[in-house]
């Protein structure tokens, strides 16, 4: 008998059995929840499996030869080959397009002893060939709908793909815009970050897995990655207990509690254990206390490097560490399939882990159907007409132009006008298909993305002359490369010069390519890179009617052009969309209502810097005595930030008013109301994210002095006003104890709420 039947044998048998032994109801028909029917198939699998088999499942290769090429012959990929046709892959990555999926399926489930399918996983971070924002740029929308169906559209184009997994949402809180990976999260805020994470994970799960335009999702890089010591990729994190819980967990605990499938290890340590082989992150915490039912990869060959860290002496070492600390699949260390079955044969690891992790494995595999059809995601036909679908560019031109914060605009620079204007655009990356799309686009086709000229060109009242200035970068720019900037060439700042002399406003596209934010991509220095700021500075000597549009991954450190640039706009890297998003918003086709998901520092010394710090035991200076020097400051910059979290203007204005609550004492059972009257004072439509943070102002470990828990996106006409209601309970006014327990404690409250974390309108009640 063919094997694939043996398996499907063995399953139907184990049903008919649990139909003859389990709950029959009045009618006498069998009642099963999808769970239990899955939790039975996957224990009848495992029955027959050998501890082998198990164990491949267990193990994660990245694509290894060209499936359309002859099968590898000789060295490493014909190994892996071999461990292909023997069952011993459970899962492989950055494999694309139905034709390549369906050919590693195929040697999986036909030639292989139990025909298990691979679960194929891929980075599917801000979309697969139509491309969203990068996702910090998604997060300056502060719009959770926006952002459910950028996912969603992510995940119809790779599932329509053959990909059925993606390694995203990137959930990691990071404080430190030196660290690259800052343009792959939401930013600073553990509560919008939450938010953020759970509608990312909505959107790429569904309602339903077994649908077949949803993936499995995975949070990432658990955790504190994104606390990487001075922001140097890869490093040592050393952070306390209580940032650890109140900072870094929450998103990744908001993630499971909506059935995220998957969650990545991340590469650093914590106190001192590399992430991939710690138990109290991965047992105690994720595991046990909170119950996730999914399983976890390891990131990248993140189980040798437990070695390389000197947390094991070796492989075998390594493989024991990661598997008793609870991570379940190996991605591309190419150690679990290689020592896990001695050390459970040396009785070092009990065969029960084996079994909790391929159990876990097994069962997001039934629950994406893959058992049901192996290819149910390798249409042809399908991937044709959802990969690169034009209905998706709408999706992605919404999605951008949400996403653009603007952060100065005096005298009402902007919008521009649409008739009439002699306008000069300046800057290489005006004229950049590739940077709009950032460093994470593994899939897209280079140089997709409309530039900020071709956007531009759209409009064609004015007399648009566009001049390069300065190259941003020299020679290539790759994914895997480092960037060279450019810090010598000014031979075409005379040409730009020129144009913005006769020019009635200068746009200038300044910032980051994309290539020069992302994994591996830390910076000390985040100023405007190489001449850029010169080119800026000199054609401000000619005409000071200056646009900056940014362009980066980051928050930059732009004082200069803070204190003479009279409009600027935050752009990020913003997709496939990204020229028509930013001319639309220029031209006032769209009015902006981003606000900043990250504090812009100014400079990188105050780094890091965030809004939600603590007090301090000397937060002001003595003003009876204002040339003491003892209090928490420094000598050369003032304490505040260049643009706070939350901060984003747009061409109206709003105004808020009439702050109050339901009764200013409460017990501790009661929910606090809370309302605010928001009037837009300007004269055209705008939306504004009314934001709400509370302080709790003496607790038994100190808090925040400021810390958002509640924020409503709203659209408002001129002279239109609109009362605001927040209601907040134990879930907003608790935190973490430094055991990582959740506790409410009474006392007094204060509350802000307004447009930015900057705001003093704010009242207070008590806890009893
Ligand atoms: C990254 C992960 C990513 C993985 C697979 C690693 O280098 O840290 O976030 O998912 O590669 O591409």
């Amino acid at each position: 008998m063919n094997i694939k039947f043996k398996l499907i044998t063995y399953i139907i048998v184990t049903i008919m059995f649990m139909a003859c032994t389990n709950n029959h109801n009045n009618n006498n028909t069998i009642t099963y929840s999808k769970v239990e029917l899955i939790n039975e198939k996957v224990d009848s699998l495992i029955k027959i499996m050998t501890l082998k088999e198990k164990i491949g499942q267990m193990n994660q290769y990245n694509g290894f030869w060209d499936v359309t090429g002859p099968v590898p012959n000789g060295g490493d990929a014909e190994e892996k080959y071999d461990h292909l046709k023997n069952g011993l892959v459970g899962s492989m990555l950055s494999v694309r397009g139905t034709k390549a999926v369906r050919a590693v399926q195929k040697i999986a489930v036909e030639e292989s002893r139990l025909g298990i399918p691979l679960i194929i996983g891929f980075d599917v971070i801000h979309g697969y060939k139509t491309l969203s924002p990068i996702p910090l740029a998604e997060a300056a929308s502060w719009d959770l709908e926006a952002i459910k169906k950028s996912a969603q559209v992510a995940a119809a184009e790779a599932s329509a793909a053959g990909i059925n997994w993606t390694f995203a949402p990137m959930v990691d809180i990071s404080r430190d815009p030196r660290w690259g990976r800052v343009m792959e999260g939401a930013g600073e805020d553990p509560y919008l970050g939450s938010k953020i994470a759970v509608a990312r994970v909505e959107g790429f799960q569904g309602d339903d897995l077994s649908d077949v335009n949803t993936i499995a999702a995975c949070a990432k890089h658990f955790a504190a990655y994104g606390f990487s010591e001075a922001g140097k990729e890869y490093n040592t994190v050393d952070i306390g207990h209580s940032t650890l819980h109140n900072a870094v967990l929450p998103p990744f605990k908001a993630a499971v509690d909506a059935n995220v499938k998957t969650l990545m290890n991340a590469f650093n340590e914590y106190d001192g254990v590399p992430a991939t082989g710690n138990k109290y992150l991965l047992r105690d915490i994720l595991k046990d206390k909170w119950n996730f039912k999914g399983f976890v990869i390891s990131d990248w060959a993140s189980i040798k490097e437990l070695v390389v860290w000197g947390y094991a002496k070796d492989n075998k070492d390594a493989a024991k560490m990661a598997a008793l600390a609870g991570s379940d699949m190996d991605m591309e260390s190419h150690i679990y399939i290689y020592e896990l079955e001695q050390l459970v044969k040396d009785g070092v690891i009990e065969e029960t882990i084996i079994d909790d992790a391929v159990r876990r494995i097994l069962t997001v595999k039934f629950e994406l159907g893959l058992f049901d059809d192996p290819y149910r995601y390798c249409d042809e036909a399908r991937e044709k007409e959802v990969v690169n679908n034009p209905k998706h560019l709408d999706a992605v031109l919404d999605m951008a132009k949400k996403s653009i914060v603007l952060l100065k605009n005096e005298n009402h620079l902007l919008p521009l006008q649409k008739k009439g204007q002699n306008i000069a655009l300046i800057g290489a990356l005006a004229n950049e298909k590739n940077s709009p799309l950032g460093s994470w686009r593994i899939a897209s086709k280079d140089s997709t993305g409309v530039s900020v000229l071709e956007g531009m060109q759209h409009y064609k009242g004015n007399n648009l002359i566009y001049k390069k200035g300065a190259d941003v970068s020299v020679g290539d720019t790759k994914f895997v490369n480092e960037i060279k900037i450019n810090t010598t060439d000014r031979s075409e700042f005379k040409d730009a010069i020129n144009a913005a002399k006769n020019a009635d406003v200068v746009v200038m596209v300044l910032g980051e390519h994309g290539f020069q934010s992302g994994e591996a991509r830390s910076r000390t220095d985040i100023d405007l890179p190489g001449v850029q700021q010169e080119l800026l500075e000199e054609v401000y000597k000619v005409n000071k009617n200056i646009v900056l549009v940014l362009n980066n991954g980051r928050p930059l450190t732009i004082n200069w052009a803070d204190k003479h640039i009279p409009a600027i706009v935050e752009a990020w890297q913003l997709g496939t969309q990204a020229g028509h998003a930013i001319a639309q918003v220029l031209y006032g086709d769209y009015n902006p209502s981003g606000k900043l998901p990250m504090t812009f520092p100014k400079n990188v010394g105050q780094i890091p810097i965030y809004y939600n710090h603590k007090n301090t035991g000397r937060p002001v200076r003595d003003e009876s005595n204002p040339n003491l020097v003892f209090w928490s400051h420094y000598s050369d910059v003032d304490n505040t930030p260049l643009y706070s979290f939350g901060h984003g203007l747009s061409y109206t204005s709003f105004e808020y008013k009439n702050l109050t609550l339901n009764k200013k004492v409460l017990n501790i059972d009661e929910d606090v109301k809370i309302s605010v009257d928001v009037t837009n004072t300007g004269k055209i439509t705008g939306k504004e994210v009314v934001q709400l943070y509370i302080r709790d102002l003496v607790a038994s470990t100190t808090r925040p002095i400021k810390e958002l828990k509640g924020f409503e996106l709203i659209e408002l006409q001129s002279d239109e006003t609109k009362t605001i209601h927040f209601v907040l309970n134990k879930t907003e006014l608790g935190f973490y104890n430094n055991q990582g327990d959740f506790i409410i404690e009474p006392g007094e409250f204060e509350i802000f709420i307004g447009g930015s974390s900057n705001t003093n309108l704010n009242t207070r009640f008590e806890l009893k």
